[in-house]
């Protein structure tokens, strides 16, 4: 029960994020956004802008700043003329101050030619769908086992139902944010907010052709990011180009209302579920087709079915993924990305089909486990599913459920109780650290991770000092460096254990090379966990958990309260308890959030997202969180890496929404199929 090292420098305001580093004589960027759904620049008037005092430099496609790598047209900033997006950065001002920048963005006359209008809306008869190679991050679009639609068509109890999930964004505390300095020889600095600094160096070295080494990336704090600052946006490149032609280091954050065109967000869905059982509640058929956009300017598959692939034993499956490229953003990842809408749909379906069948919902999923992976065959590493389903339950107090939906009510209250799974696969990837024996008997361990608010930093620490046998206290964990060995992004719930591996490992090489007193210049020992990676046996890792809410439902207005949320997760061994409870807990809030309130709502005229501040695109406050909490199963699992540990940053959020869609359908009898389940949907 550690309490996150860096927590006083946080919370007295010394803990420094990206755009408060005090770099010298730094100008400041504003960007514009295009104003059109789709066409070309015509022309960028800058006169007016460049005649405001301090006013540095106006950058646009008139005057493409010289990029060595295009590929990416996320960030490809003004090297073309078409704008594949309403919002899409198309120009760019420099100057004195951020409020001058501002007022000059706002003089830059921009005409557009060739307009078009937009195509916004994902359908799931949409004539662009197609079959994307593969869906993230490496597996196939779709699978197929046994006769799926022949057993589907011949179950006893049939389940067949479209579920769709609006666009969400994520909106971490500090918007994406860079200060980039040109150095006198030719080195470029870039104090940022990302979620792994090893990632953002290796992009924008090949974006602005320098070699790996010349790009130092320093985010030794970061204020959230929940996928949009797993690779680099677009704030990254426009800050290097802006001090690049301004001469001086340069600040650029992205206003937050900007932010909903230009770092990210998560797909909208519509998916089709069909499950089919016999009278028992065991499933014969799961099929879920899923139907998803990606814009014009690169493909983001998301992998939205493939928790189906893994969660459920049925002879005959079906899995599909089609895309629509569309004249919006690119999505990008969010918290769980895949897992989180597609979960929604499987466990609403589950639920859909415990009504259907007479059956528990606990039961039902408890009879449905399987203990090999259904589709690969795998055995798995560990799964604990039903023990999260059992433990839950008992903790939640489910035995004495009516299964009757709209049975409990309270004067003008409507209670009812929900359950759904929880699945998120156990990434891992190669990993460098060191770790270094100083003269005064402390250690310094370094590796570039990224603690994004997740307790990261901590649980490296324990894991350092546990390898190390040796006091907290006396280890120092350098992270979120460039300068520092390679490490991989915030992402995946795969940081602690890949991280943690190539720290165990750095410190037990340290270990074997101290004997005696430590000499003045330090022991330094390091380590690079590839090949471990490589030999590692073939399981099915993921993680597990079971999601339990209690809601009522104003009988009169719709409204939807949560009053009590239980998470069960097994995932391995938990490093540090304090961080990892606020880990699951803050997903099981971000679930509460996409179950009731978050919706980004695209303008089908003009294009881009309406919502574009947290007064529109609402998440859960405090008054919205009431009791929700968060327990896991002891798990030990020796398949994983050296701490036992699964990931954690992500299981949260996955199934949350559907136990409060199941718990709303309990309370009341009404089954929203389309999120947010927002009054007017209850009405
Ligand atoms: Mo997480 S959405 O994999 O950064």
């Amino acid at each position: 029960m550690t309490d996150r090292l860096e927590g006083r420098e946080k919370v007295t305001g010394t803990a420094r994020y990206a755009f408060e580093y005090p770099v010298r004589d730094a100008a400041y960027a504003a960007a514009v956004q295009a104003s059109v759904g789709k066409g070309r620049v015509a022309s960028v008037g800058a006169e007016a802008a460049l005649r405001l005092p301090g006013v540095l430099a106006v950058l646009s496609c008139e005057n493409p700043p010289e990029l060595s790598d295009t590929s990416d047209g996320e960030l490809a900033l003004f090297q073309s003329r078409t704008v594949s997006y309403r919002g899409q950065f198309v120009a760019a001002v420099v100057a004195e101050t951020l409020e001058t920048a501002r007022e000059a963005a706002r003089l830059l006359r921009v005409e557009y030619a060739e307009e078009e209008a937009p195509d916004v809306g994902l359908r799931a008869d949409h004539p662009g769908l197609y079959k994307p190679d593969k869906v993230n991050p490496v597996f196939p679009a779709d699978t197929e086992q046994g006769e799926p639609e022949e057993a589907f068509a011949g179950s006893d109890v049939r389940v067949d139902a479209v579920y769709t999930t609006p666009a969400e964004h994520n909106n971490p505390m500090e918007p994406h944010a860079t200060i980039a300095r040109w150095n006198d020889d030719g080195s470029l600095t870039l104090y940022d907010s990302n979620q792994g600094a090893s990632t953002v160096q290796s992009t924008i070295a090949k974006i602005f052709g320098l070699e790996r080494g010349r790009v130092h990336v320093v985010s030794p704090h970061v204020g959230g990011g929940f996928g949009s600052k797993g690779t680099p946006r677009p704030n990254v490149v426009l800050a290097a180009m802006a001090a690049r032609a301004a001469g001086r280091p340069v600040k650029f954050a992205v206003p937050r209302q900007q932010m909903f065109a230009t770092t990210g967000y998560r797909t909208p869905t519509v998916q089709r579920v069909r499950l089919g059982a016999g009278g028992d509640g065991r499933l014969n058929a799961i099929l879920h087709e899923v139907a998803e956009q990606t814009s014009t300017v690169k493909e983001f598959a998301e992998q939205t079915a493939t928790p189906t692939r893994t969660l459920y034993r049925a002879p005959h499956r079906l899995t599909s993924h089609r895309v629509v490229p569309l004249d919006v953003p690119t999505p990008s990842w969010m918290r769980a990305p895949g897992e989180t809408p597609g979960m929604f749909a499987l466990e609403t379906a589950m639920d859909e089909l415990a009504v259907a069948t007479g059956i528990d919902p606990v039961e039902l999923r408890v009879r449905n486990d399987t203990d090999r992976d259904p589709e690969s065959g795998l055995p798995f590493s560990s799964r604990n599913l039903v023990a999260c389903l059992r433990e839950g339950a008992e903790r939640f107090g489910w035995a004495g459920r009516d299964p009757r939906p709209g049975a409990r009510q309270e004067g003008r209250k409507l209670v009812g109780m929900g359950v759904a799974s929880s699945t998120y696969p156990a990434y891992q990837s190669p990993n460098q650290a060191t770790a270094r024996a100083e003269p005064d008997g402390t250690f310094t361990v370094r590796i570039a991770a990224a603690d994004i608010g997740t307790g990261a930093r901590t649980a490296l620490a324990l894991i350092a000092a546990e390898t190390l046998k040796e006091d907290l206290a006396d280890i120092r964990m350098e992270i979120g460096d460039s300068s520092f060995p390679r490490a991989s992004v915030a992402g995946g719930s795969g940081g602690t254990a890949g991280w943690g591996t190539a720290v165990v490992r750095a410190c037990e090489a340290l270990r074997g090379k101290l004997n005696g007193a430590v000499p003045p210049e330090g022991v330094e020992a390091s380590a690079d966990t590839g090949d471990e990676l490589k030999a590692r046996a073939a399981y099915a890792r993921h993680a597990f958990g079971a999601q339990f809410a209690e809601v009522e439902v104003d009988a009169d207005t719709g409204e939807v309260r949560v009053r009590r949320m239980l998470g069960v997760f097994a995932a391995g061994r938990i490093i540090n308890p304090t961080t990892a409870r606020s880990q699951f807990i803050g997903g099981m809030t971000m679930g509460v959030g996409m179950a009731l309130m978050e919706q980004s709502v695209m303008d089908r005229e003009f294009g881009d997202y309406l919502t574009r501040d947290l007064a529109q695109y609402h998440v859960p406050a405090c008054a919205d969180i009431r009791d929700v909490d968060a327990a896991w199963v002891e798990e030990s699992d020796p398949h994983l890496n050296p701490m036992g540990a699964k990931g954690i940053g992500e299981i949260g959020i996955v199934g949350a929404a559907a136990a409060v869609g199941n718990a709303v359908h309990h309370a009341t009898g009404i089954r929203v199929r389309d999120l947010p389940i927002t009054p007017a949907r209850l009405l």
